[in-house]
């Protein structure tokens, strides 16, 4: 329930897109938000507000004297319940007519009067959407503050394909959440976050890697995203989609980690290292393809820098400890050895923790010996406990 006690303004106005607004506002609904929608008229033309009013269990507001409206003030209600307010889809006639301050349906009534961040997310046809006014307009919205997300390549309505489609409803999720965290308890924090497995190469075609996932890191970099933070991902190869909103970094060695870490930490505030990193690398790569032999082939193995252990700064440190025994004594050791400010250790022999699950138990210690173990819980559960911590511990050294 990530969104619990939030209101989400969703305006949705003329577009074919509006079909989509309906999933939009089952997940938004999902997720514990309060999902307050208006509906232009033209938007009732695409979809029934019925739809939408089964889905929030709420009144749709449809019209500026409709009967829907609770008080004569309600624009002014809406405005000031909204923790944030979305338009999506959004057409090029609602862009247009925010952009010069025309209040003249319940809709641009509702985004003039609140002092709610405002995303916006247009669709439209490609030609529409590339018309010097509606990016004029654009760029008048996005220089008051207005969060424009897509609209992204791809068919259109009209057969065509380019730009103008409805961003993704996941990516326009994430905006909403990166909206609120404006207010977040890590805004004005710079995190550096990793995720994913490194892959250290044999030769072009095979490489030595591990099981990791990415989940774990690309939970913490979301959380710290919802919080308001600043978040920097640097990312091994995994094989789900990145999260939307964040600054990333792909890279697939030990070594091209460890340079990206060290470029990214100069500007930090904390770093946390959820990636596996592998521990050796083959002495060198060879140049072709290793054929194959009868006879065995050995491998020499070299190892790789300690990333975490070689940076240093004023910086929040938190590493993992993925162990199968002694589980909590290791990880204290390794929260040593590593000069770390929280260590989360974790048993990779229990079923539901490590790779590749959604949920992990995790224990999190911190370098004063504050030891708290937790029951199993989602990846982003896990996370908002760590960031809990992390800002515990931002404010007195940073
Ligand atoms: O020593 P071990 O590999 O168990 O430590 C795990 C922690 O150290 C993780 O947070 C991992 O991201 C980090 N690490 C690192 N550089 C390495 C290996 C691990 O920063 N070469």
């Amino acid at each position: 329930m990530l969104l619990t006690d939030k209101t989400v303004v969703l305006g949705i106005t003329g577009s074919i897109a509006a079909y989509k607004a309906a999933d939009l506002v089952s997940k938004l609904t999902q997720a514990g938000a309060k999902v307050e929608v208006i509906m232009t008229e033209s938007a009732t033309e695409f979809i029934s507000p019925l739809t939408i009013r089964s889905l929030t269990a709420r009144p749709v507001v449809t019209g500026m004297f409709g009967q829907s409206l609770e008080s004569a003030i309600e624009h002014v209600a809406l405005a000031e319940a909204a923790d944030v307010v979305a338009i999506a889809p959004a057409t090029a006639n609602v862009i247009s007519k925010l952009a010069v301050g025309v209040a003249d349906d319940m809709l641009t009534c509702t985004v003039l009067a609140t002092r709610a961040p405002v995303i916006i997310a247009p669709a439209m046809h490609t030609d529409m959407f590339q018309n010097s006014i509606t990016q004029d307009n654009l760029v008048k919205l996005k220089a008051r503050g207005f969060i424009i997300v897509g609209p992204v390549y791809g068919r259109l309505a009209t057969g065509t394909v380019g730009i103008g489609r409805l961003a993704e409803v996941e990516e326009i999720i994430a905006t909403v959440k990166q909206a609120l965290g404006r207010s977040g308890d890590l805004v004005g924090k710079r995190i550096v976050v990793t995720a994913g497995g490194t892959q250290e190469p044999v030769d072009p075609v095979r490489y030595i890697g591990n099981r990791s996932s990415g989940k774990m890191g690309y939970a913490i970099a979301e959380a710290a995203r919802d919080r308001g933070a600043e978040v920097k991902l640097i990312i091994a190869p995994t094989s789900i989609p990145a999260p939307a909103d964040i600054e990333i970094t792909q890279v697939e060695t030990a070594l091209q980690m460890k340079e990206a870490v060290t470029q990214a930490v100069t500007q930090a505030d904390a770093l946390i290292m959820a990636a596996a990193v592998a521990d050796y690398q083959p002495r060198s790569a060879a140049k072709a393809k290793i054929k194959k032999e009868t006879a065995d082939l050995s491998l020499e193995l070299i190892r790789t820098p300690d990333i975490l252990a070689e940076v240093g700064g004023n910086l929040v440190k938190v590493g993992f400890a993925a162990e199968s025994e002694n589980v909590v004594e290791n990880a204290r050791s390794k929260l040593e050895q590593k000069q770390l400010d929280i260590i989360i250790a974790n048993d990779i022999t229990d079923v539901d923790s490590g790779f590749g699950t959604d949920t992990n138990k995790v224990t999190i210690i911190n370098r004063d010996g504050k030891t708290e173990s937790l029951p199993l819980m989602t990846k982003r559960e896990v996370a908002d406990k760590i960031l809990d911590r992390v800002v515990g511990l931002l404010s007195p050294k940073h």
